[in-house]
């Protein structure tokens, strides 16, 4: 399909949305489900930008917990990176498939340590250091809290294996809450028939995620995390420490996606690692987004330039107007590849609009930015008193020159970050408490905006919509823009 004439030099604010007869009764149970990729669903479908003052482990998690997705930066060493998504990836889930364990003869004092250093309530017993034979349980209660115990060994106060319940290692949730139930029990011990210790189940993880049946999971109840890659230097090394800790989908970010790099990148990444869910970027043009189609990326990452932190079209002057980059990459692929439009969203209506010109989810840099989850600290304006945060472009001078201070972070960042001429700026954004806020009032707005609409789901609209945006977009004058925007 062509693009319309009509996208041409546009963007978020060129555009209303031309209210329809509604038919959403009550706002709150409006569907927001998209898709992030080939094999991935949101039901929340917004991604938080893979910069280093935005997306580490602590947003990551929390945007899964909320129905979206984080994708962790790659502006650190390897190791610290996979780490981050490790730390996602352990945080919540069905069965906890490495649990910690203690042997025997460990100390009360060893085993305060752990729990607490792992902010656990309890932990397993082996019989020999290193064994993985299940020897009984310790929980927080079992430990005695009065003086002088601490060199007694954990032994002597665990539950044995005998007076234990345990579980068969590939048994379901239902029947490992049932076990539990009955039994009055928080932990279920899961072992083989050789009393090897294959995973642990318990209660407040299923508690949780019942009460979140929105949060985005993997199939063993793990959150979902992306992470991202470059495409030179040892992003192969990365791409395979990311998978081994778990990632659910890698992103290969660059700034001109749309090139022999990638190509060559995207190629050597299949041939390593197979069929891993793979997102790939950025271009800006219908050409950019099949060719990306025709490499076998999975979702398609779409921006050239309109990102706050940005300065591409100032320096370079290529860019093409978002809205109508977006609309571009959707004529180009339809929804054979999922779009994410990334960058220059600056209002929860312009979520709304990207979504239903071919985006099918947005990713956030500055919106989330600011946010307790976001890396870096809370800073204070001297002058105003006002609290801060710094948000700035990967490429930023000062983002750049962390890199080449931090160059233990490996050839690949150095190499980036000697090769990339600044094309990012660094600002200060208010602070904004927890993003959970952000998230709350976005999921909000994304609501009434379908309900406006006349659908009762995002996915419902959007497939009416998105085939002929036009008949639903109202184009703005300067004038109406004015009367529109302007308070
Ligand atoms: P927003 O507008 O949501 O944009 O803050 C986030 C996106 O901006 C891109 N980005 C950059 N683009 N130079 C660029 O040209 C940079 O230094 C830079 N840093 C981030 C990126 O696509 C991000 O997701």
């Amino acid at each position: 399909m062509d693009l319309e004439r009509e996208f041409i030099g546009r963007t978020y604010d060129d555009f209303l949305f031309r209210p329809q007869r509604g038919i959403a009764g009550s706002r709150r149970t409006v569907g927001l489900a998209g898709r992030l990729s080939r094999r991935l669903s949101l039901e929340l479908p917004v991604a938080s930008a893979n910069m280093d003052s935005v997306t580490g482990g602590e947003m990551a998690k929390t945007l899964a917990l909320e129905g979206g997705i984080g994708i962790v930066h790659r502006a650190l060493p390897i190791e610290a990176q996979a780490q981050e998504v490790r730390r996602v990836k352990r945080s919540h889930g069905h069965v906890i498939e490495q649990p910690l364990a203690l042997p025997r003869a460990a100390t009360i004092r060893e085993a305060r340590n752990v729990t607490r250093q792992h902010r656990i309530t309890g932990i397993l017993i082996e019989e020999a250091p290193g064994s993985g034979i299940l020897a009984g349980l310790l929980s927080n209660r079992d430990m005695p809290w009065f003086d002088g115990q601490d060199d007694r060994r954990v032994e002597e106060f665990m539950t044995p294996l005998d007076r234990l319940h345990t579980g068969a290692p590939g048994i379901s949730v239902e029947a490992a809450e049932r076990i539990m139930f009955e039994h009055r029990i928080e932990k279920l011990p899961l072992i083989d028939e050789r009393r090897r210790i294959r995973g642990l189940i318990t209660k407040s993880d299923i508690i949780l995620s019942r009460q979140r049946p929105e949060s985005s999971k993997d199939a063993k109840g793990r959150l979902l995390v992306g992470a991202a890659i470059g495409a030179r230097g040892d992003f192969l090394e990365r791409a395979a420490e990311l998978i081994a800790a778990g990632v659910d989908v890698l992103v290969i970010d660059i700034a001109h996606g749309h090139s022999e790099v990638m190509q060559q990148a995207v190629e050597a990444l299949r041939r390593k690692l197979g069929g891993v869910e793979l997102i790939c970027g950025n271009v800006g043009t219908a050409e950019g987004a099949r060719f990306l189609r025709d490499l076998g990326a999975d979702g398609i990452k779409v921006g050239i330039g309109p990102g706050r932190g940005c300065r591409t079209r100032l320096e370079t002057a290529a860019g093409v107007p978002q809205l109508q980059a977006i609309r571009e990459a959707w004529c180009a692929v339809e929804d054979a590849v999922p779009i994410i439009a990334d960058g220059g969203i600056q209002e929860d209506k312009d979520i709304f609009l990207a979504l239903m010109c071919g985006a099918s989810t947005v990713m956030l840099g500055s919106m989330l930015s600011g946010t307790d989850e976001a890396p870096g600290y809370v800073l204070e304006d001297p002058g105003t008193r006002q609290k801060q945060k710094i948000y700035r472009g990967m490429t930023s001078p000062q983002a750049v020159f962390e890199a080449l201070y931090d160059a233990e972070g490996g050839a690949e960042q150095l190499e980036a970050a000697l090769d990339t001429p600044a094309e990012g700026q660094e600002v200060r954004v208010p602070y904004k408490g927890s993003v959970r806020g952000v998230l709350h009032r976005i999921r909000g707005h994304l609501r009434s905006a379908v309900s406006y609409a006349g659908g009762a789901t995002l996915a419902e609209v959007r497939a009416q919509v998105v085939r002929d945006p036009l008949r639903y977009l109202v184009p703005l004058s300067e004038a109406s823009r004015r009367e529109s925007y302007e308070r």
